[in-house]
């Protein structure tokens, strides 16, 4: 397995002389050009003549009969993409037997849930009625700023009176990662002899691109869900579920530097962190507009401050670093007051990824601490500002010692929870994340580090995935907490074990098992947390 990142030079002689010559650029699930024409059809539903012309990027006249044509109430055609894409649709209407009509358009990642009366939803646990354009008559048109869609494979086109309508060139302005000028020019390629790992490598890439997106189309909190809109500025970057989360940001950014070397969104996304962080330090759970309503967490706290490690670390950029140090000092020491008297910091904020139970003397959080204390001390001493150092050494020190007391079980070979519940507990009290963390971090090094190891893996669930257990009905498959597990596997010494899983959960399940291509390309929830990191 090789990683070979191409200098920038090179990079703009490769693009200069020949696209073709771009390398692995089979595996490049990202399009060279922005506006794209659907695949397939997926199906037709009530009166509709000529379907298959919607294939044809050709406007009406070029050839013979390019027009499709929707008579009836509830005549739709579902187009398919051929996977998951971001952005806004644009069609010409060639004749309306009315003299005006109306034409709407929904859009689905899943198979599951194409529909002709609504889209997959912005929020969870509700529709969002078709996009509609009304009173259409003649000519060309295209959705405005606000309406640029996230992630979806299908796209169905839906016709809602007793009239007919004649339409063609339905196009789909690819709009992710406005900030490249050519989506599908890395600058970083993965290649092995593994088929396998390198569709996942480049899925992952690809998804990343398709949370990237433009920052004044953020969710706007509250919009209805008819006549949904995006145009919240959510930073001066964003991504696909058009919020910003430094949690997901661990896995996305080491992916993103690899890949694309696209770092302007991750330092938008830190930008708008940053700036709602209160006076004592804390810093906001989410991006606003969730930041305005201020929760905090102990976790996210800890992910932003080591999202700025990454960005350093990858960046090199010092001037960055300097212009964030004050804050991030100030970051780094509030959560040190919740560490007791045992060693380690009892949270008192439940706010995490989608587990339950965050809150004691939890082995997640006082792992990400250490590793974010670690951290600390390396960005201190390039910024020759020790002035913390031997408080947060202080800090950091009790923490594995404490762990090992109080936490760890030999009996299963792995730490508990928490403290507030009995040794040799039913699996779901020795989590996932906690103790992939607490290797990541090096509080479990050597033989405990290998028999985490072993003991996560031997709670796989074939063939799906890794159990994130400590979610709440226990037997969640999480791409994000698995990978965190995939990262303490190879710092744990056991390279096959990762490289398995990444075979069988992520490509066998994820992009190759039949409920998930329904999907699209990916898991619906959990965007950029489908990504490995780098
Ligand atoms: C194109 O085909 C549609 C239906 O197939 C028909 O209604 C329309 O009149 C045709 N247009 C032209 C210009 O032939
Ligand atoms: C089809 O639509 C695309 C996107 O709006 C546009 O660029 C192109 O010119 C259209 N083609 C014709 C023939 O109208
Ligand atoms: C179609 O139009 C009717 C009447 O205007 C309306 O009640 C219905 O909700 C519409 N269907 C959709 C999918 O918008
Ligand atoms: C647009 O047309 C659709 C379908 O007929 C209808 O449901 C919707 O209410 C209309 N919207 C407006 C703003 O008229
Ligand atoms: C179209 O059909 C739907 C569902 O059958 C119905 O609710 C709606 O009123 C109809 N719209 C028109 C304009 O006839
Ligand atoms: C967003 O769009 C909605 C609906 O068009 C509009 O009411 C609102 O004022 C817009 N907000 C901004 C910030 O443009
Ligand atoms: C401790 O861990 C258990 C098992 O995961 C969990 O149910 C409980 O809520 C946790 N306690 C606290 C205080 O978070
Ligand atoms: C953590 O702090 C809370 C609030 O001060 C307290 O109620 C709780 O008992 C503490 N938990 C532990 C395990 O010390
Ligand atoms: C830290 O000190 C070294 C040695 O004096 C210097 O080269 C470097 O530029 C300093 N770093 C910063 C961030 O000021
Ligand atoms: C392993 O962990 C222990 C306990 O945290 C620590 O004392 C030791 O230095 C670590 N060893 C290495 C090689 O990191």
């Amino acid at each position: 397995m090789r990683f070979l990142p191409v200098p920038v030079c090179m990079q703009w002689a490769l693009l200069a002389s020949a696209a073709a010559d771009v390398p692995y650029q089979e595996y490049i699930l990202a399009p060279t050009t922005r506006v794209l024409s659907p695949v397939s059809i997926y199906q037709t539903g009530g009166d509709v003549q000529n379907a298959a012309a919607l294939l044809h990027p050709i406007g009406a006249g070029a050839q013979s009969n390019w027009s499709t044509t929707f008579s009836g109430n509830g005549s739709y055609v579902t187009l398919d993409f051929g996977k998951n894409i971001a952005g806004g649709v644009s069609f010409h209407v060639d004749a309306v037997s009315g003299g005006s009509d109306s034409i709407g358009f929904t859009f689905s990642e899943s198979s599951m849930y194409i529909s002709a009366q609504h889209c997959d939803a912005v929020q969870d646990g509700a529709f969002d009625l078709p996009q509609w354009f009304n009173n259409t008559t003649p000519g060309h048109y295209e959705a405005g700023h606000e309406f640029q869609r996230g992630a979806f494979r299908y796209l169905t086109v839906v016709h809602n009176s007793t009239e007919a309508i004649s339409i063609s060139n339905v196009t789909v302005y690819w709009a992710a990662s406005p900030e490249m000028a050519n989506p599908a020019a890395y600058t970083g390629y993965f290649h092995s002899d593994n088929d396998k790992l390198n569709r996942v490598w480049y899925a992952g890439a690809y998804t990343n691109q398709i949370c990237s997106a433009d920052p004044t189309t953020g969710v706007a909190l509250g919009a209805p869900f008819a006549g949904w809109y995006y145009n919240y500025t959510v930073s001066n970057g964003g991504k696909r579920d058009r919020v910003v989360w430094p949690g997901d940001i661990v896995i996305s950014g080491p992916s993103i530097f690899v890949s694309t070397n696209s770092l302007e969104p991750i330092r938008n996304a830190i930008d708008s962190l940053f700036l709602y962080q209160k006076v004592d330090g804390r810093l906001p759970a989410a991006g606003y507009p969730l930041a305005q309503l201020f929760a905090w967490s102990f976790t996210y706290h800890c992910h932003t401050l080591n999202d700025v490690y990454d960005y350093y670390m990858f960046s090199g950029d010092i001037d960055y670093l300097r212009s964030l140090w004050e804050q991030y000092k100030l970051g780094v020491n509030y959560p040190l007051q919740f560490i007791d008297s045992s060693g380690l910091a009892n949270v008192t904020t439940i706010s995490d990824w989608g587990r339950g139970g965050m809150s004691g003397h939890n082995i997640e959080a006082n792992s990400i601490l250490f590793h974010t204390l670690q951290n600390a001390l390396k960005l201190a001493a390039i910024m020759n500002d020790t002035s913390e150092s031997s408080r947060w050494e202080l800090s950091a020190a009790g923490i594995p010692i404490a762990a090992d007391n109080l936490l760890w079980d030999e009996s299963v070979s792995l730490y508990r929870d928490n403290d507030t519940i009995a040794y040799g507990s039913p699996a779901t009290s020795y989590p996932q994340d906690g103790n992939s963390w607490a290797v990541i971090a090096g509080i479990a090094n050597g033989t405990r580090a290998a028999a985490i190891s072993d003991a996560l893996k031997a709670r796989w669930i074939r063939p799906y995935g890794a159990p994130a257990v400590e979610a709440n009905d226990g037997d969640t498959i999480s791409p994000f907490a698995t990978g965190f597990e995939l990262r303490a596997h190879f710092m744990a010494g056991h390279p096959d074990s990762a490289l398995d899983l990444m075979e069988f959960m992520w490509a066998d399940y994820m992009l190759d098992d039949p409920l998930m291509r329904m999907a699209g390309l990916l898991p619906r929830h959990h965007c950029s947390h489908s990504m490995l990191g780098a």
